[in-house]
Protein backbone atom coordinates (compact mmCIF):
# COMPACT_ATOMS: atom_id res chain seq x y z
CA UNK A 1 0.00 0.00 0.00
CA UNK A 2 1.01 3.81 -0.78
CA UNK A 3 1.62 5.35 2.28
CA UNK A 4 -0.51 8.40 3.24
CA UNK A 5 0.46 11.67 2.78
CA UNK A 6 0.62 13.81 5.44
CA UNK A 7 -2.35 15.84 5.07
CA UNK A 8 -2.11 17.31 8.83
CA UNK A 9 1.02 19.32 8.17
CA UNK A 10 -0.48 20.06 4.94
CA UNK A 11 -3.95 22.07 6.29
CA UNK A 12 -1.60 24.16 9.18
CA UNK A 13 -2.10 27.36 7.45
CA UNK A 14 0.40 28.79 9.59
CA UNK A 15 3.31 26.72 7.86
CA UNK A 16 3.22 29.85 6.01
CA UNK A 17 5.12 32.59 6.69
CA UNK A 18 5.06 36.01 4.93
CA UNK A 19 7.54 38.18 4.26
CA UNK A 20 7.39 41.92 4.73
CA UNK A 21 8.18 44.26 2.26
CA UNK A 22 11.67 45.42 2.84
CA UNK A 23 11.54 48.29 0.57
CA UNK A 24 14.78 46.63 -1.30
CA UNK A 25 15.00 45.87 -4.83
CA UNK A 26 14.65 41.96 -4.66
CA UNK A 27 11.49 40.24 -4.00
CA UNK A 28 10.60 39.06 -0.77
CA UNK A 29 9.70 35.37 -0.32
CA UNK A 30 7.62 32.68 1.53
CA UNK A 31 7.78 29.07 1.68
CA UNK A 32 4.44 27.42 1.21
CA UNK A 33 4.80 23.87 1.93
CA UNK A 34 6.58 20.76 2.50
CA UNK A 35 5.01 18.23 0.74
CA UNK A 36 5.29 14.64 1.02
CA UNK A 37 5.38 13.91 -2.82
CA UNK A 38 7.05 15.77 -5.89
CA UNK A 39 4.88 18.56 -7.06
CA UNK A 40 3.86 17.63 -10.96
CA UNK A 41 2.19 20.59 -11.74
CA UNK A 42 1.59 24.59 -10.50
CA UNK A 43 -1.32 26.65 -12.11
CA UNK A 44 -2.92 30.05 -11.33
CA UNK A 45 -6.74 30.87 -11.33
CA UNK A 46 -7.59 33.76 -13.69
CA UNK A 47 -7.39 36.30 -11.39
CA UNK A 48 -4.66 34.98 -9.55
CA UNK A 49 -6.26 34.42 -6.12
CA UNK A 50 -6.10 30.65 -6.24
CA UNK A 51 -3.17 28.37 -6.92
CA UNK A 52 -3.60 24.67 -7.80
CA UNK A 53 -0.53 22.45 -7.14
CA UNK A 54 -0.67 18.39 -8.74
CA UNK A 55 1.41 15.90 -7.27
CA UNK A 56 2.89 12.46 -8.09
CA UNK A 57 0.32 10.83 -5.26
CA UNK A 58 -2.25 12.01 -7.53
CA UNK A 59 -2.97 15.03 -5.31
CA UNK A 60 -4.46 18.77 -5.67
CA UNK A 61 -3.74 21.18 -3.27
CA UNK A 62 -5.74 24.50 -3.38
CA UNK A 63 -3.82 27.71 -2.03
CA UNK A 64 -5.85 30.96 -1.80
CA UNK A 65 -4.64 34.34 -1.35
CA UNK A 66 -5.66 36.25 1.94
CA UNK A 67 -7.26 39.52 1.39
CA UNK A 68 -6.55 43.14 2.73
CA UNK A 69 -6.37 42.95 6.32
CA UNK A 70 -6.41 46.76 7.70
CA UNK A 71 -4.91 45.27 11.27
CA UNK A 72 -2.79 42.86 9.44
CA UNK A 73 -1.11 45.11 7.09
CA UNK A 74 1.39 42.70 5.57
CA UNK A 75 -1.23 39.60 5.46
CA UNK A 76 -2.34 40.59 1.80
CA UNK A 77 -0.26 38.24 -0.38
CA UNK A 78 -0.11 34.99 2.02
CA UNK A 79 -1.51 31.78 0.31
CA UNK A 80 -2.97 29.33 2.52
CA UNK A 81 -4.32 26.24 1.89
CA UNK A 82 -8.02 26.38 0.67
CA UNK A 83 -8.60 22.40 -0.31
CA UNK A 84 -6.73 19.02 -0.42
CA UNK A 85 -7.97 16.43 -2.18
CA UNK A 86 -7.55 12.81 -4.08
CA UNK A 87 -8.02 13.79 -7.97
CA UNK A 88 -6.42 10.25 -9.14
CA UNK A 89 -5.73 6.92 -7.57
CA UNK A 90 -3.54 4.30 -9.14
CA UNK A 91 -5.01 1.90 -11.52
CA UNK A 92 -4.35 -1.09 -13.62
CA UNK A 93 -4.97 -1.45 -17.60
CA UNK A 94 -5.15 -4.70 -17.42
CA UNK A 95 -5.59 -5.34 -21.39
CA UNK A 96 -2.07 -4.05 -21.81
CA UNK A 97 -0.72 -5.40 -18.35
CA UNK A 98 0.12 -1.63 -17.42
CA UNK A 99 0.34 0.38 -14.54
CA UNK A 100 -1.32 3.65 -14.34
CA UNK A 101 0.34 6.17 -12.19
CA UNK A 102 -2.37 8.18 -10.61
CA UNK A 103 0.56 11.83 -10.94
CA UNK A 104 -1.21 14.22 -12.24
CA UNK A 105 0.25 15.64 -15.42
CA UNK A 106 -1.55 18.83 -15.51
CA UNK A 107 -4.12 21.09 -14.00
CA UNK A 108 -6.09 24.08 -16.15
CA UNK A 109 -8.68 26.09 -14.45
CA UNK A 110 -12.40 26.93 -15.79
CA UNK A 111 -12.96 30.70 -15.75
CA UNK A 112 -15.72 31.31 -12.86
CA UNK A 113 -19.06 31.76 -13.60
CA UNK A 114 -20.87 31.29 -10.00
CA UNK A 115 -20.15 31.11 -6.82
CA UNK A 116 -18.13 27.44 -7.28
CA UNK A 117 -14.21 26.88 -8.67
CA UNK A 118 -14.43 24.17 -11.79
CA UNK A 119 -11.09 23.41 -12.82
CA UNK A 120 -9.83 19.86 -15.02
CA UNK A 121 -7.28 18.00 -13.70
CA UNK A 122 -5.67 14.47 -15.86
CA UNK A 123 -3.24 11.61 -15.59
CA UNK A 124 -1.68 10.09 -18.01
CA UNK A 125 -4.67 8.83 -19.29
CA UNK A 126 -8.07 10.29 -17.43
CA UNK A 127 -8.95 13.57 -16.97
CA UNK A 128 -11.38 14.72 -14.58
CA UNK A 129 -13.49 17.77 -13.75
CA UNK A 130 -13.86 18.80 -10.28
CA UNK A 131 -16.03 21.47 -8.65
CA UNK A 132 -14.93 23.15 -5.58
CA UNK A 133 -17.39 24.76 -3.56
CA UNK A 134 -18.06 26.11 0.04
CA UNK A 135 -20.18 25.24 2.64
CA UNK A 136 -21.03 27.10 5.64
CA UNK A 137 -24.72 26.44 6.31
CA UNK A 138 -26.08 22.39 7.25
CA UNK A 139 -29.72 21.33 6.69
CA UNK A 140 -31.36 20.08 10.00
CA UNK A 141 -34.67 18.60 10.59
CA UNK A 142 -35.47 16.30 7.96
CA UNK A 143 -38.64 14.29 8.12
CA UNK A 144 -37.40 10.92 6.92
CA UNK A 145 -33.92 10.77 8.88
CA UNK A 146 -32.73 12.53 11.72
CA UNK A 147 -29.76 14.22 12.47
CA UNK A 148 -26.79 11.29 12.07
CA UNK A 149 -28.18 10.22 8.59
CA UNK A 150 -30.06 7.46 10.33
CA UNK A 151 -33.43 6.46 8.87
CA UNK A 152 -36.49 7.62 11.15
CA UNK A 153 -38.97 4.70 12.17
CA UNK A 154 -41.83 5.82 9.76
CA UNK A 155 -44.31 4.70 12.33
CA UNK A 156 -43.05 7.47 14.84
CA UNK A 157 -43.19 10.22 11.90
CA UNK A 158 -46.08 12.48 12.84
CA UNK A 159 -45.51 15.55 12.12
CA UNK A 160 -44.57 17.07 9.09
CA UNK A 161 -40.89 19.32 10.29
CA UNK A 162 -39.65 22.22 7.88
CA UNK A 163 -36.44 21.56 7.46
CA UNK A 164 -34.11 24.91 8.92
CA UNK A 165 -30.15 26.13 7.74
CA UNK A 166 -27.93 25.81 10.44
CA UNK A 167 -24.59 27.85 9.95
CA UNK A 168 -21.88 25.78 11.13
CA UNK A 169 -17.52 26.10 10.00
CA UNK A 170 -16.70 26.60 6.87
CA UNK A 171 -16.22 23.72 4.54
CA UNK A 172 -14.42 23.42 1.68
CA UNK A 173 -16.00 20.79 -0.68
CA UNK A 174 -13.94 19.15 -3.79
CA UNK A 175 -16.87 16.72 -5.79
CA UNK A 176 -16.02 14.97 -9.34
CA UNK A 177 -18.01 16.11 -11.59
CA UNK A 178 -17.15 14.80 -14.81
CA UNK A 179 -14.60 11.95 -15.53
CA UNK A 180 -13.45 12.15 -19.84
CA UNK A 181 -11.86 8.26 -20.12
CA UNK A 182 -10.57 5.76 -22.14
CA UNK A 183 -9.61 8.27 -25.02
CA UNK A 184 -6.00 8.04 -24.91
CA UNK A 185 -3.69 5.57 -25.96
CA UNK A 186 -1.02 7.37 -25.40
CA UNK A 187 -0.05 9.70 -22.68
CA UNK A 188 -1.55 12.56 -22.04
CA UNK A 189 1.06 16.14 -21.92
CA UNK A 190 -1.40 19.08 -21.97
CA UNK A 191 -5.38 19.92 -21.72
CA UNK A 192 -6.28 23.34 -22.79
CA UNK A 193 -9.29 25.14 -22.38
CA UNK A 194 -10.68 27.03 -25.52
CA UNK A 195 -12.04 30.87 -25.18
CA UNK A 196 -15.39 30.06 -25.82
CA UNK A 197 -15.61 28.34 -22.65
CA UNK A 198 -17.28 25.32 -23.37
CA UNK A 199 -14.21 23.19 -25.11
CA UNK A 200 -11.32 21.89 -24.33
CA UNK A 201 -8.10 20.39 -25.77
CA UNK A 202 -5.87 17.34 -24.63
CA UNK A 203 -3.27 15.97 -26.49
CA UNK A 204 -1.12 13.08 -26.39
CA UNK A 205 2.15 11.65 -27.81
CA UNK A 206 0.60 11.10 -31.04
CA UNK A 207 -2.81 12.69 -31.01
CA UNK A 208 -5.17 15.73 -30.23
CA UNK A 209 -8.94 15.38 -29.20
CA UNK A 210 -11.18 17.80 -28.54
CA UNK A 211 -13.96 17.41 -25.39
CA UNK A 212 -17.23 19.39 -24.36
CA UNK A 213 -16.90 20.13 -21.26
CA UNK A 214 -20.89 18.74 -20.96
CA UNK A 215 -19.83 15.21 -22.76
CA UNK A 216 -17.67 12.46 -21.37
CA UNK A 217 -18.72 9.68 -23.55
CA UNK A 218 -17.51 11.30 -26.90
CA UNK A 219 -14.39 13.57 -28.24
CA UNK A 220 -13.06 14.43 -31.53
CA UNK A 221 -9.77 13.84 -32.92
CA UNK A 222 -8.48 16.76 -34.32
CA UNK A 223 -4.61 15.92 -34.76
CA UNK A 224 -3.41 12.17 -35.72
CA UNK A 225 0.11 11.78 -36.42
CA UNK A 226 0.59 8.05 -35.70
CA UNK A 227 2.10 7.07 -38.56
CA UNK A 228 0.49 3.88 -40.23
CA UNK A 229 4.01 1.65 -39.31
CA UNK A 230 4.97 2.19 -35.85
CA UNK A 231 8.62 2.01 -37.09
CA UNK A 232 8.56 5.57 -39.08
CA UNK A 233 7.54 7.24 -36.34
CA UNK A 234 9.76 9.99 -35.82
CA UNK A 235 8.48 12.69 -34.13
CA UNK A 236 6.15 12.93 -31.25
CA UNK A 237 3.50 15.70 -29.91
CA UNK A 238 5.08 17.55 -26.80
CA UNK A 239 2.34 20.03 -25.70
CA UNK A 240 -0.35 21.49 -26.84
CA UNK A 241 -2.71 24.84 -26.32
CA UNK A 242 -5.46 27.32 -27.22
CA UNK A 243 -4.96 30.62 -28.52
CA UNK A 244 -5.98 32.61 -25.51
CA UNK A 245 -8.85 34.52 -27.54
CA UNK A 246 -9.09 32.85 -31.05
CA UNK A 247 -11.56 29.65 -30.04
CA UNK A 248 -10.81 28.03 -33.44
CA UNK A 249 -6.49 28.66 -33.01
CA UNK A 250 -4.49 25.99 -31.30
CA UNK A 251 -1.00 24.76 -31.80
CA UNK A 252 1.77 21.98 -30.65
CA UNK A 253 4.55 21.79 -30.59
CA UNK A 254 7.04 18.57 -31.59
CA UNK A 255 10.12 16.57 -30.42
CA UNK A 256 11.61 17.83 -33.49
CA UNK A 257 11.63 21.33 -32.58
CA UNK A 258 8.69 22.71 -34.52
CA UNK A 259 5.19 24.11 -33.48
CA UNK A 260 2.45 23.85 -35.61
CA UNK A 261 -0.85 26.19 -35.48
CA UNK A 262 -3.46 24.90 -37.08
CA UNK A 263 -7.49 26.95 -37.56
CA UNK A 264 -9.97 24.51 -37.08
CA UNK A 265 -12.38 26.19 -39.66
CA UNK A 266 -10.33 25.21 -42.11
CA UNK A 267 -11.06 21.75 -41.85
CA UNK A 268 -12.38 19.36 -39.12
CA UNK A 269 -9.18 16.78 -39.09
CA UNK A 270 -6.28 19.14 -38.71
CA UNK A 271 -3.57 17.46 -39.93
CA UNK A 272 -2.67 19.60 -42.25
CA UNK A 273 -1.09 22.78 -40.30
CA UNK A 274 -1.97 26.61 -41.34
CA UNK A 275 1.39 27.84 -39.92
CA UNK A 276 4.95 25.71 -39.06
CA UNK A 277 7.33 27.43 -37.00
CA UNK A 278 10.53 26.01 -37.03
CA UNK A 279 14.27 27.75 -36.73
CA UNK A 280 16.45 26.93 -39.42
CA UNK A 281 19.43 24.64 -38.01
CA UNK A 282 22.79 26.34 -37.51
CA UNK A 283 24.96 23.81 -39.25
CA UNK A 284 28.26 24.93 -37.16
CA UNK A 285 26.53 23.86 -34.05
CA UNK A 286 25.38 20.45 -35.39
CA UNK A 287 26.32 17.53 -33.00
CA UNK A 288 25.22 14.14 -32.20
CA UNK A 289 22.57 15.96 -29.20
CA UNK A 290 21.14 18.71 -31.73
CA UNK A 291 18.10 16.81 -32.17
CA UNK A 292 17.22 15.76 -28.67
CA UNK A 293 18.13 19.31 -27.32
CA UNK A 294 15.91 21.00 -29.73
CA UNK A 295 12.60 18.86 -28.57
CA UNK A 296 10.45 21.74 -27.47
CA UNK A 297 8.94 20.67 -24.17
CA UNK A 298 6.83 23.84 -23.25
CA UNK A 299 4.83 26.12 -25.74
CA UNK A 300 2.64 28.79 -23.97
CA UNK A 301 0.68 31.93 -25.83
CA UNK A 302 1.14 35.41 -24.89
CA UNK A 303 -1.83 36.90 -22.35
CA UNK A 304 -1.98 38.94 -25.71
CA UNK A 305 -2.75 36.51 -28.36
CA UNK A 306 0.08 37.99 -30.72
CA UNK A 307 3.43 35.93 -29.34
CA UNK A 308 3.83 32.39 -27.97
CA UNK A 309 7.16 31.19 -26.52
CA UNK A 310 8.87 27.37 -26.69
CA UNK A 311 11.16 25.99 -24.38
CA UNK A 312 13.87 23.68 -25.35
CA UNK A 313 16.41 22.11 -23.49
CA UNK A 314 18.69 24.75 -23.69
CA UNK A 315 16.84 27.99 -24.41
CA UNK A 316 13.59 29.88 -24.64
CA UNK A 317 11.88 31.65 -27.59
CA UNK A 318 9.45 34.16 -28.49
CA UNK A 319 7.70 33.50 -31.56
CA UNK A 320 5.58 36.22 -33.52
CA UNK A 321 2.53 34.16 -34.79
CA UNK A 322 3.21 36.60 -38.20
CA UNK A 323 6.54 35.06 -38.21
CA UNK A 324 7.37 31.56 -39.42
CA UNK A 325 10.92 31.48 -40.48
CA UNK A 326 12.25 32.24 -37.12
CA UNK A 327 11.77 33.12 -33.17
CA UNK A 328 11.68 37.05 -32.34
CA UNK A 329 14.02 36.66 -29.48
CA UNK A 330 16.01 33.65 -28.02
CA UNK A 331 16.89 33.36 -24.71
CA UNK A 332 19.71 31.06 -23.52
CA UNK A 333 18.71 29.30 -20.31
CA UNK A 334 21.98 27.62 -19.44
CA UNK A 335 24.05 27.56 -22.44
CA UNK A 336 26.90 26.48 -19.89
CA UNK A 337 25.64 23.10 -20.27
CA UNK A 338 26.18 22.68 -23.81
CA UNK A 339 29.66 21.21 -22.56
CA UNK A 340 28.01 18.84 -20.57
CA UNK A 341 25.45 17.22 -22.57
CA UNK A 342 27.31 13.96 -22.82
CA UNK A 343 26.99 13.54 -19.25
CA UNK A 344 23.06 14.81 -19.04
CA UNK A 345 22.39 12.29 -21.61
CA UNK A 346 23.83 9.54 -19.93
CA UNK A 347 21.97 10.57 -16.38
CA UNK A 348 19.08 11.18 -18.68
CA UNK A 349 18.64 14.73 -17.53
CA UNK A 350 18.27 15.75 -21.14
CA UNK A 351 15.30 14.39 -21.65
CA UNK A 352 14.18 16.61 -18.54
CA UNK A 353 10.68 18.78 -19.30
CA UNK A 354 10.91 22.20 -18.75
CA UNK A 355 7.68 24.74 -18.73
CA UNK A 356 8.06 27.99 -19.30
CA UNK A 357 5.70 31.18 -18.23
CA UNK A 358 5.01 34.56 -18.94
CA UNK A 359 4.35 37.48 -16.98
CA UNK A 360 1.28 39.20 -16.60
CA UNK A 361 1.91 41.54 -18.99
CA UNK A 362 3.68 39.84 -21.53
CA UNK A 363 7.42 41.56 -20.65
CA UNK A 364 8.70 39.08 -18.85
CA UNK A 365 9.50 35.31 -19.10
CA UNK A 366 10.28 32.41 -16.64
CA UNK A 367 11.68 29.54 -16.62
CA UNK A 368 13.70 26.81 -14.81
CA UNK A 369 16.55 24.99 -14.24
CA UNK A 370 18.99 23.00 -12.26
CA UNK A 371 20.23 23.50 -8.91
CA UNK A 372 17.22 24.69 -7.72
CA UNK A 373 17.41 27.68 -10.07
CA UNK A 374 15.29 29.08 -12.16
CA UNK A 375 15.61 32.03 -14.80
CA UNK A 376 13.99 35.63 -15.46
CA UNK A 377 14.25 37.77 -18.73
CA UNK A 378 12.92 41.02 -19.29
CA UNK A 379 12.15 41.40 -22.77
CA UNK A 380 11.85 44.94 -22.86
CA UNK A 381 15.32 46.23 -21.04
CA UNK A 382 16.91 42.56 -22.33
CA UNK A 383 18.06 42.07 -18.69
CA UNK A 384 18.03 38.22 -17.41
CA UNK A 385 18.44 36.58 -13.82
CA UNK A 386 19.35 33.74 -12.17
CA UNK A 387 17.73 33.30 -8.77
CA UNK A 388 17.71 30.27 -6.86
CA UNK A 389 14.58 28.44 -4.63
CA UNK A 390 16.13 27.77 -1.34
CA UNK A 391 15.36 27.85 2.15
CA UNK A 392 17.94 30.33 2.39
CA UNK A 393 16.21 32.97 -0.17
CA UNK A 394 13.12 31.79 1.50
CA UNK A 395 13.50 33.27 5.32
CA UNK A 396 11.04 35.87 6.08
CA UNK A 397 11.89 39.32 5.06
CA UNK A 398 15.09 37.25 3.15
CA UNK A 399 15.30 39.16 -0.57
CA UNK A 400 16.57 37.00 -3.83
CA UNK A 401 20.25 37.57 -4.69
CA UNK A 402 21.17 36.61 -8.04
CA UNK A 403 22.99 33.53 -8.67
CA UNK A 404 26.04 33.39 -11.29
CA UNK A 405 26.99 30.08 -12.71
CA UNK A 406 30.97 30.60 -13.38
CA UNK A 407 31.78 29.07 -16.85
CA UNK A 408 35.61 28.31 -17.32
CA UNK A 409 38.39 30.86 -16.06
CA UNK A 410 38.75 32.02 -12.13
CA UNK A 411 35.69 31.27 -9.85
CA UNK A 412 34.62 34.03 -8.27
CA UNK A 413 33.45 34.59 -5.00
CA UNK A 414 29.66 33.57 -4.70
CA UNK A 415 29.89 31.65 -7.82
CA UNK A 416 29.13 28.40 -7.82
CA UNK A 417 30.67 26.06 -10.75
CA UNK A 418 29.13 24.26 -13.34
CA UNK A 419 31.00 20.79 -11.92
CA UNK A 420 28.90 21.53 -8.71
CA UNK A 421 25.85 21.65 -9.88
CA UNK A 422 23.03 19.54 -8.61
CA UNK A 423 20.94 17.95 -10.82
CA UNK A 424 18.40 16.08 -9.18
CA UNK A 425 17.50 19.43 -7.68
CA UNK A 426 15.35 20.66 -11.06
CA UNK A 427 12.87 23.16 -11.06
CA UNK A 428 10.34 21.99 -13.98
CA UNK A 429 7.07 23.91 -13.29
CA UNK A 430 6.63 27.65 -12.55
CA UNK A 431 3.62 29.73 -12.92
CA UNK A 432 3.38 34.01 -12.91
CA UNK A 433 0.55 35.66 -11.56
CA UNK A 434 -1.59 36.68 -13.74
CA UNK A 435 -2.01 40.25 -12.56
CA UNK A 436 0.75 40.59 -9.86
CA UNK A 437 4.54 40.15 -9.34
CA UNK A 438 3.98 36.79 -7.59
CA UNK A 439 5.13 33.34 -8.70
CA UNK A 440 5.42 29.97 -7.54
CA UNK A 441 7.95 27.94 -7.89
CA UNK A 442 7.97 23.92 -7.73
CA UNK A 443 10.92 22.73 -6.74
CA UNK A 444 10.60 18.84 -6.30
CA UNK A 445 8.69 18.54 -3.15
CA UNK A 446 8.99 22.08 -1.84
CA UNK A 447 6.61 25.26 -3.37
CA UNK A 448 8.12 28.25 -3.12
CA UNK A 449 6.16 31.60 -3.31
CA UNK A 450 8.18 35.06 -4.07
CA UNK A 451 6.61 38.09 -4.12
CA UNK A 452 7.31 41.58 -4.39
CA UNK A 453 10.05 43.37 -6.94
CA UNK A 454 11.00 39.74 -8.65
CA UNK A 455 13.14 40.87 -11.41
C1 LIG B 1 -7.77 40.75 10.33
O1 LIG B 1 -6.78 40.33 11.22
C2 LIG B 1 -7.21 40.26 12.59
C3 LIG B 1 -6.00 39.98 13.47
O2 LIG B 1 -5.32 38.82 13.07
C4 LIG B 1 -8.30 39.21 12.71
O3 LIG B 1 -8.75 39.14 14.05
C5 LIG B 1 -9.46 39.58 11.79
O4 LIG B 1 -10.44 38.58 11.82
C6 LIG B 1 -8.97 39.77 10.36
N1 LIG B 1 -10.05 40.28 9.54
C7 LIG B 1 -10.40 39.74 8.38
C8 LIG B 1 -11.49 40.46 7.64
O5 LIG B 1 -9.89 38.73 7.94
C1 LIG C 1 -10.04 33.00 -8.89
O1 LIG C 1 -10.25 32.70 -7.54
C2 LIG C 1 -10.70 33.81 -6.74
C3 LIG C 1 -10.69 33.38 -5.28
O2 LIG C 1 -11.72 32.54 -4.93
C4 LIG C 1 -12.06 34.27 -7.21
O3 LIG C 1 -12.51 35.37 -6.46
C5 LIG C 1 -11.94 34.66 -8.68
O4 LIG C 1 -13.20 35.00 -9.20
C6 LIG C 1 -11.32 33.54 -9.51
N1 LIG C 1 -11.09 34.10 -10.82
C7 LIG C 1 -11.56 33.60 -11.94
C8 LIG C 1 -11.50 34.49 -13.13
O5 LIG C 1 -12.00 32.46 -12.03
C1 LIG D 1 5.98 42.05 -16.05
O1 LIG D 1 7.37 42.32 -16.07
C2 LIG D 1 7.73 43.64 -16.40
C3 LIG D 1 9.22 43.69 -16.55
O2 LIG D 1 9.88 43.21 -15.43
C4 LIG D 1 7.19 44.59 -15.35
O3 LIG D 1 7.54 45.91 -15.68
C5 LIG D 1 5.69 44.43 -15.29
O4 LIG D 1 5.17 45.23 -14.24
C6 LIG D 1 5.30 42.98 -15.05
N1 LIG D 1 3.87 42.87 -15.15
C7 LIG D 1 3.12 42.22 -14.28
C8 LIG D 1 1.68 42.28 -14.51
O5 LIG D 1 3.60 41.58 -13.35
Amino acid sequence: PRPTPPLGALARPCACQSAQDTGTSSGKSLLILLTADIISTVEFNYSGDLLATGDKGGRVVIFQREQENKSRPHSRGEYNVYSTFQSHEPEFDYLKSLEIEEKINKIRWLPQQNAAHFLLSTNDKTIKLWKISERDKRAEGYNLKDEDGRLRDPFRITALRVPILKPMDLMVEASPRRIFANAHTYHINSISVNSDHETYLSADDLRINLWHLEITDRSFNIVDIKPANMEELTEVITAAEFHPHQCNVFVYSSSKGTIRLCDMRSSALCDRHSKFFEEPEDPSSRSFFSEIISSISDVKFSHSGRYMMSRDYLSVKVWDLNMESRPLETHQVHEYLRSKLCSLYENDCIFDKFECCWNGSDSAIMTGSYNNFFRMFDRDTRRDVTLEASRESSKPRASLKPRKVCTGGKRKKDEISVDSLDFNKKILHTAWHPADSVIAVAATNNLYIFQGKIN
